[in-house]
């Protein structure tokens, strides 16, 4: 199944080659197929070669193509193991365990790692075939994200292997190929060790492609890059080309390229530039193109270009690219900050981990996409990717959408393997528009003070230099007011907390721009207003922080008060499982979000709305359902831009006060049922909020995100879960267990509620979908199925009215 990307792509280009000659050039051979389907899937064992197939005592690397008696040979007979399809975490499914220990506590305890050998191997297999007639062409196959320590072998033959769990690599898997027969290829992942302290999830969780293109032909990694240079209205883009040459000859080609317009109309084409190609070698070629008033990418009209290079031998098309690529330039001053497209832009950023509710980290496209447009409402104008390279897919949302990105290399180390990591990162990233600059590691307390932690820096910084002179690093430094080591050499300083330490380290170092690159840390519970410190959980106002963070507000006023000072990333824009902070067990999940593990807002993100958008913002909380507590006085908050606002209950005058900037307001009100009403005056303008006690839940409300999707067996919807009263007003502490069935070709691939302490399965088993409401609210996500027809998802509770939902589905475009 060809990704629908590139059958435009190759539509615009099939296009193309017929204008280009009278005798009408031949397509171009690259493919690009998506090879997410038909896997199968078993769970190995660390410890037990028995139970790993034999993997460790049959000598399956003393020849090449020897695969003993393990499941690696191609008629190893596969019939009983799971049906999956990619992406794919096999670790969300594990029961939440208890164990004393810090990893597991950090990655949200689930028995994956070293003292769970029995969870941590995957072995997955899955058959092709290659036609008979496509035998001269190369083919490769691409992983773009396997947690972790993978080993790959095409028809028994060992193939190579990938340690980290994060960058994209591709293997040149054409000499093993049976052509005309069946092929196998099988991939043996070792999530014995873990990256990072957060949950990592483990599998071929990100999507797989099979590559094939002619024996000459771009480069994968790094075979083109676009960037641009702009004066007044004019821009140039230029385009490095790398061609490899697999032939056995020596070749005299030439590389063509143009650029179009986001709906593919060619507004300027280049030249064809020779380019002599000998065996097994790499021609390098550099094009420049003039677009004259360009349309520059930014976060409110990301607009994007299409850079496509074609290689041309004899007259013919033998390999072609497509780029997607915005012209727009970056700026770091250390006297007055960021700006892009020489406008001043404060940085209004959050960090963010790649896992959701229901998925762990095995996330459909359409999840990207979701999140960043949550983000993009709140505010948000940037994305720190922590503390690893992020999914392509999350990449074009966030050029797409008009989002900034800091793109962070997994850890700071400069030998043989880190390196290798950053530059795939910096290869296969830098032509995306939304990346403004690198992060070369994050917190390394063994040696961001030392000398080695310099050197180390200075190794990496030379390498992005290289790879992309277009863009600048920082590195994400719990050091307050602190130089020696990694912060003499990089060129934007990074400040992760100990925010009073930026004016003095701005004193001494006044040459040096400095950015928040990671703030806040500030831990609530959405919809929960008294600790619990059984439940584990925190209040949902702007108060609770860990030792090294901070408030919403006591960051945000120091980055809105500085000019110099870039702005920040906030820990972090969503719930992630894992590091259970203040508490642990019971609980299994952060508490930093601003949104929850779902994507829904907690009180924080009325703050943050407030003071980082244009919008009209008058959120009132907690909510008003506090029978037993009549008389008794509650902090009432209220979040908003407006100027002032009045507060009344039941239509009494509770007194108006003035919005401090960056600020909010607390009533203390002695509680009584009825209705709380902000009236909020914004220059001339009234904007009004409400907040009612309401009666017990009646009947469910299911609010999907879209209500049509592609039956390609891809698509997904997100649809949020909520109860009403019979006055149809959404119950906002309702816990009622909701069952879900569904009904047509579509799959419910996860349920969440947002609760950072529940041990609610977030996969069931299929006809057994069900999740606790926490305070008022689950989600259910859906994956398309393959049949353009509607399907129904009903919803149903004890004592309550059901809901049925019908989503459309079509052939897509
Ligand atoms: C930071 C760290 C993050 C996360 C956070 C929690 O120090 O970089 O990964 O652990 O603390 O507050």
């Amino acid at each position: 199944m060809i990704n629908k990307f590139y059958v435009n792509y190759f539509l615009l280009f099939f296009l193309l080659s017929i204008a280009l000659s009278a005798k009408g050039q031949q397509q171009s051979a690259r493919q690009h197929l998506n090879f997410d389907r038909s896997w199968k899937f078993s769970p190995g064992n660390a410890a037990d070669p028995e139970k790993d197939f034999n993997y460790g005592i049959g000598n399956i690397f003393s020849k090449s193509g020897e695969t003993s008696n393990t499941c690696i040979g191609v008629d190893y007979a596969d019939s009983s193991w799971q049906n999956v399809r990619l992406p794919h975490d096999w670790v969300v499914k594990l029961p939440f365990t208890y164990v004393k220990n810090d990893d597991i506590d950090a990655h949200g305890y689930k028995p994956v790692g070293g003292l769970f050998p029995q969870n941590s191997i995957g072995w997955y297999r899955k058959n092709f075939t290659i036609q008979k007639a496509d035998s001269g062409k190369r083919f490769e196959l691409q992983f773009d994200g396997v947690y972790r320590d993978s080993k790959i072998w095409i028809n028994g033959y060992y193939v190579g292997g990938h340690s980290s769990g994060y960058t994209s690599f591709a293997f040149d898997i054409t000499d093993f190929i049976q052509f005309g027969k069946k092929n196998v290829v099988v991939v043996r992942v070792d999530a014995t060790q873990f990256e990072g302290w957060f949950y990592e999830g483990a599998g071929i969780y990100r999507h797989a492609w099979l590559n094939s293109y002619d024996n000459v032909h771009f480069k994968t990694a790094g075979g083109v890059f676009v960037y641009s240079s702009i004066t007044g209205d004019k821009a140039k883009v230029f385009l490095k080309n790398a061609v490899e040459n697999k032939s056995l000859r020596t070749l005299a080609d030439s590389v063509y390229s143009y650029i179009t317009d986001r709906n593919g109309k060619i507004i300027v084409k280049g030249r064809k530039l020779p380019v002599s190609l000998s065996v097994n070698g790499v021609g390098e070629l550099t094009d420049s193109l003039a677009v004259s008033k360009p349309r520059l990418w930014s976060l409110d009209d990301p607009y994007l270009y299409r850079a496509i290079s074609l290689i041309i031998k004899g007259g013919r098309t033998v390999d072609s690219t497509m780029v997607r690529f915005g012209i727009r330039s970056l700026r770091f001053q250390s006297d007055s900050g960021f700006f892009l497209n020489d406008k001043p832009v404060k940085i209004k950023g959050v960090s963010c981990h790649q896992d959701h509710a229901g998925l762990g980290t095995a996330l459909p496209d359409y999840l990207q996409f979701y999140r960043i447009n949550l983000l993009k409402k709140m505010g948000v104008n940037a994305y720190r990717a922590t503390h690893n390279p992020p999914t392509p897919e999350l990449l074009d949302a966030c050029d797409s959408l008009g989002m900034l990105v800091m793109d962070e290399t997994r850890l700071l180390n400069s030998g043989q393997e880190y390196e290798q990591q950053f530059r795939d990162l910096i290869l296969r990233d830098r032509n995306h528009a939304s990346v403004f600059m690198w992060s070369i590691g994050n917190e390394e307390y063994v040696t961001q003070r030392t000398d080695i932690g310099k050197r180390m820096a200075q190794h990496q910084l030379l390498l992005q230099q290289e790879l992309d002179p277009t863009r600048t690093s920082t590195y994400a430094a719990n050091l307050g007011n602190y130089y020696p080591g990694v912060n003499e050499v990089i060129p934007v300083r990074g400040f992760n907390y100990n925010l009073t330490g930026i004016d003095a380290y701005h004193k001494q170092h006044p040459l040096q721009p400095i950015i928040g690159t990671e703030v806040a840390s500030t831990v609530t519970t959405r919809g929960i207003y008294v600790k619990d410190t059984v439940r584990a959980y925190v209040p949902d106002h702007d108060i609770t922080f860990p030792s090294w963070a901070s408030t919403a507000e006591t960051w945000w006023k120091i980055a809105d008060e500085r000019k110099w000072f870039i702005g920040g990333f906030a820990w972090t824009g969503f719930d992630y499982r894992g590091e259970p902070t203040p508490y642990r067990w019971p609980n299994v999940n952060s508490h930093f979000g601003i949104m929850d593990m779902c994507g829904f807002p907690k009180d924080i993100y009325y703050y943050y709305q407030a003071w980082w958008t244009d919008k009209d913002v008058l959120h009132i909380s907690p909510h008003w359902n506090w029978k037993g507590k009549e008389e008794q006085p509650i902090d009432v908050w209220i979040n908003s831009n407006a100027d002032k606002v009045t507060l009344f209950l039941n239509g009494k005058n509770l007194g108006t006060k003035a919005m401090p900037r960056n600020g909010h307001l607390v009533w203390s009100v002695k509680y009584e049922p009825g209705r709380l009403q902000a009236v909020g005056y914004k220059g001339t303008r009234v904007i009004k909020s409400t907040v009612e006690t309401t009666k017990q839940a009646a009947r469910i409300l299911l609010t999907p995100s879209k209500l049509k999707l592609t039956a390609d067996s891809s698509d997904a919807v997100v649809v949020n879960v909520s109860v009403l009263d019979k006055n149809g007003r959404e119950v906002p502490d309702a816990d009622n267990l909701i069952n879900f069935t569904l009904k047509g070709s579509a799959e419910i691939i996860g349920v969440g509620n947002g609760d950072p302490s529940s041990h609610e399965h977030d996969q069931c088993a299929r006809g057994h979908w069900q999740r606790k409401l926490f305070n008022g609210k689950a989600q259910v996500i859906i994956r398309s199925g393959t049949r353009p027809e509607a399907f129904t998802l009903s919803a149903s509770g004890s004592g309550i009215q059901s809901a049925n939902l019908k989503i459309e589905q079509d052939k897509g475009e």
